[in-house]
């Protein structure tokens, strides 16, 4: 034999046994056709035995070519194995099953509310069911609603009460009024500038103080103002709405205890505390040991602040509050520190699903 036919010879072999092998559909096929291609006496170990039939400087040359189509055969051959064997696998049901049934399932991990939000959620229900409506305001907002309108004029002292994350973009007028909330008491403004009385709102959202932050202070947190105006509205009035949420959050038994406090929007002003549901008013660790937890501010709504919206204070009055969520959050749960709220930790937060 001489290396043209040899070489056609190889030639016929790699087209005959690539056809036959593309024809094959199951195991038992391809093993006659691995027998009579790649075994012991298949055709490939022919052509290589009939390399000593060549002349010598032909075998080299010869050698390489039969042995590339013994490589790529059996690259073919591995390759439709394992696509036949995956297929009979899969759908048939030969073989071993790659679906185990009695595996557990893969738990699917649910979200869960940020106990700021249920707690927003929860307080709000409370007062909605008293016939209030929750609404939202604006978070970047104007010195005339955080303040002025709120009886804070501009460089009064009570504007120390509140530090203030100011917003650096002047208005066309070149006055620069636009700041962080650093309370939800505009949308009291707001609200009534916006509608006539009877108003029952109730308003969650996140408010902003330029403020170092330690276990009970956050520069970002979440307050709740709530305001009620009408004809005839009284003090009396105040102390039953929040008595009766006070009850409804942290148990029948509690006690609302209101004490004069100043806020420049309210005369008079109260700070409400209920007694220490820990120790029943004794003294202890959550109190501070005065047997009273502070929980929120209110008070009646100033005669200034009615008459700037345009509500004729001779008529009308009514009561605001406001309270911080987290801080209803900690007491609720017991947690000792606000900065937990916003620290992304799953720990933390999971478990006040
Ligand atoms: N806005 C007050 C603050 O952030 C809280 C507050 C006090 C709101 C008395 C009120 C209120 O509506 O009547 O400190």
């Amino acid at each position: 034999m001489n290396e043209k036919s040899y070489l056609e010879i190889r030639i016929q072999i790699e087209k005959d046994a690539l056809f036959s092998l593309s024809q094959i559909e199951t195991l038992n096929e391809l093993e006659t056709w691995r027998i009579n291609t790649l075994g012991r006496n298949g055709k490939v170990t022919g052509l290589l035995r009939g390399i000593s039939d060549l002349p010598v400087d032909s075998r080299r040359k010869a050698g390489g070519e039969a042995n590339s189509l013994k490589n790529l055969l059996t690259e073919k051959y591995e390759s439709q194995k394992s696509g036949i064997e995956n297929k009979e696998n899969n759908v048939t049901g030969n073989g071993p099953e790659l679906l185990d049934v009695t595996l557990p399932g893969r738990s699917i991990s649910l979200g869960s509310l940020h106990p700021t939000t249920a707690a927003v959620r929860e307080i709000c229900q409370v007062f909605e069911s008293m016939g209030f409506q929750t609404i939202e305001g604006p978070e970047v907002e104007l010195d005339k609603y955080n303040f002025q309108k709120l009886n804070i004029p501009e460089e009064h002292p009570a504007r120390d009460m509140w530090n203030s994350l100011w917003i650096d973009r002047e208005l066309p007028d070149g006055s620069r009024p636009l700041l962080l909330r650093t309370h939800t008491s505009p949308m009291q403004i707001r609200t009534m500038e916006s509608q006539s009385p009877p108003v029952r709102v109730v308003v969650p959202g996140k408010t902003y103080r330029y403020e170092a932050t330690d276990a009970t202070h956050e520069w970002q947190f979440c307050q709740i103002e709530g305001l009620a105006v009408d004809k005839d509205i009284t003090f009396a009035n105040l102390k039953a709405t929040l008595e009766e949420f006070a009850r409804r959050i942290f148990g029948d038994k509690r006690k609302a205890r209101f004490r004069c406090d100043f806020f420049p929007f309210v005369e008079p002003g109260a700070e409400v505390s209920i007694d220490c549901f820990k120790c029943e008013g004794d003294g202890c660790r959550v109190c501070g040991n005065t047997g009273w937890i502070e929980i929120m501010g209110a008070g009646m709504v100033h005669p200034k602040v009615l008459a700037g919206v345009g509500y004729d204070p001779e008529i009308y009055s009514g009561f605001a509050w406001g309270m911080g969520a987290e801080r209803i959050a900690m007491l609720k749960h017991g947690i000792d520190d606000i900065r937990h709220f916003y620290s992304n930790d799953m720990k933390f937060l999971k478990q006040f699903s």
